[in-house]
């Protein structure tokens, strides 16, 4: 039922926000005072892409729907989490690569060698075989050219694409994925509720921190933030299975970054080629508060990658602390793009301190997160020689429900990561990967969903540290 509920809201969901931003832009170009005008705005064609690739995933999306419960179904998740993860990982690289230019440009712009007195400064570059020469104005040129390139849709698509790979991944298969029962026994949709919910808390919150007296106040508004945020962090380990929490944490940043682009940044620019066009003067400060936005969206990138890959570090949500570890990693992260920002505008000498102590934070979590000592109880264990066929016991009882050649888990119809059990050499040979999810950072089986006990975790850590024999 669930499944059916979140893939019709999410297809309305893509529809109506490609409706929004059509309509927007059609109000734009039609408005009788000329509004905005050299917008390089997204063409009929370009909807006719949209609209191709929001057919294909609303097919196979309803090709899901009407394949439930045959073995189709997994296989179209599959592709379905194939060609969103694709689409939202070509968007975010163009969004956050021109976050990065753009925020390098400002940097390093020649702001005194022979500037015109209407620029802030230029900046000559070679690239791809070519020189390049680019100008930033103070204010508006004198006349707003009539092609303009803005830059916004690989924002709005890597949101979509990206809160569609959210559904596909956790919210289709909440009660496995999203769902902790050891963290908090909700239902599936509670769950979704509050992971969509505490997006647009994130951004109102974050808005109006934006707006309040401490937005003067710079460093201690960084401090607040990074509290707030970490307040989120804490929030979701407290609800979630420790890898969505990670990943609502990164969703929640990427969201706020996109509303920075569509309530702040993109409007700031529209008023200000419409100033410039009529010929009104032009509100700096309009400019100056986009900026800010947009540095904090360049601060909020490399954190939001490390959540972006970290499902595949279970060292890092596996921690009986999860948040802390959160982060610790999400200042580590920003103290590195902090410094970057810095060496590009050439400050980094006089702030020496930052590369390296944003490294020994990260390198601190290193340690933190390594695997603990023995305890007496599998020093005990250990004592004795632990067989294959005990081991393959358990793996038996625990695992290949879900990790065998033909599953009989409820989900996953599939073994997962197309990892199995079936045979001791399969066992042997995945043996390290074992240690890590199973012993070490304890995040297989998932969710505990076989209830594997302490004494089995250390059975299998023995036979591992007696050379893991097939005896
Ligand atoms: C309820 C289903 C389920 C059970 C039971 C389960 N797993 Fe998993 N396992 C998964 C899923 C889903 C993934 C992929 C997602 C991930 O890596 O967290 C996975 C991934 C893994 C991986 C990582 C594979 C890779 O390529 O990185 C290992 C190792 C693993 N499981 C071992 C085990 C072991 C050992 C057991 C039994 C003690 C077990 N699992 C029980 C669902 C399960």
């Amino acid at each position: 039922m669930l499944q059916y509920v979140t893939l019709l809201s999410l297809i309305l969901a893509f529809l109506l926000l490609l409706g929004v931003i059509f309509t927007l832009q059609r109000v734009a170009k039609t408005r009788p005072d000329g509004g905005v005008v050299g917008e390089n705005g997204f063409t009929l064609q370009g909807y006719s892409y949209a609209l191709i690739l929001l057919a294909v995933i609303s097919g196979v999306g309803i090709c899901y729907v009407l394949a439930r419960d045959s073995p189709w179904a997994g296989h179209l998740m599959e592709w379905m989490n194939i060609v969103v993860r694709l689409m939202h990982i070509t968007f975010g690289i163009a969004w956050i690569g021109a976050s990065f230019y753009f925020v390098f440009l400002e940097n390093a712009l020649n702001r005194t060698d022979n500037v015109r007195d209407e620029l802030a400064g230029n900046l000559w570059a070679v690239h791809g075989g070519g020189f390049y020469y680019l100008e930033k104005y103070k204010l508006a040129p004198r006349e707003i050219p009539k092609s303009l390139h803005w830059f916004k849709y690989e924002a709005y698509f890597t949101w979509l694409s990206g809160f569609s790979l959210l559904f596909v991944v956790y919210y289709f298969n909440a009660s496995s994925m999203l769902i902790d029962p050891r963290v908090l026994d909700i239902s599936p949709l509670a769950g979704v509720g509050i992971g969509v919910g505490s997006f647009v808390v994130g951004w109102l919150v974050y808005d109006a921190l934006c707006k309040s007296w401490l937005a003067t106040k710079g460093i201690w508004f960084a401090v607040v933030g990074f509290l707030i945020a970490v307040g989120f962090a804490y929030f979701y380990a407290q609800v979630f299975s420790s890898r969505a929490a990670y990943i609502h944490f990164g969703a929640m940043l990427g969201t706020i970054m996109v509303a920075n682009v569509f309530f702040i940044i993109i409007p700031a620019q529209k008023a200000m080629v419409k100033a410039a066009t009529e010929g009104t003067p032009l509100n700096p400060a309009l400019g100056k508060n986009a900026g800010w936005r947009s540095l904090h969206n360049n601060y909020f990138t490399l954190p939001v990658l490390f959540v972006m890959v970290s499902n595949h570090f279970p060292s890092t949500f596996g921690h009986s602390f999860p948040w802390a570890i959160l982060a610790a990693i999400t200042l580590g992260t920003a103290g590195v793009k902090h410094w970057l920002n810095l060496r590009e505008k050439h400050q980094s000498g006089t702030n020496v301190w930052v590369l390296p102590a944003s490294a020994a934070l990260l390198l601190g979590v290193v340690f933190v997160t390594a695997p603990p000592a023995e305890n007496k109880a599998t020093a005990a264990i250990c004592t004795q020689q632990v067989s294959m066929s005990q081991v393959n016991m358990i793996v038996q009882k625990r695992c290949i429900q879900c990790h065998s050649a033909h599953p009989t888990d409820d989900v996953f119809k599939s073994p997962p990561n197309g990892v199995v059990y079936d045979t001791p050499e399969d066992i042997i040979r995945l043996k390290d990967k074992i240690m890590q999810r199973v012993v070490v950072t304890k995040t297989m089986p998932q969710n505990n969903k076989t209830m594997i006990t302490q004494e089995e975790r250390d059975l299998i850590k023995c036979w591992i540290d007696q050379g893991a024999l097939n005896q």
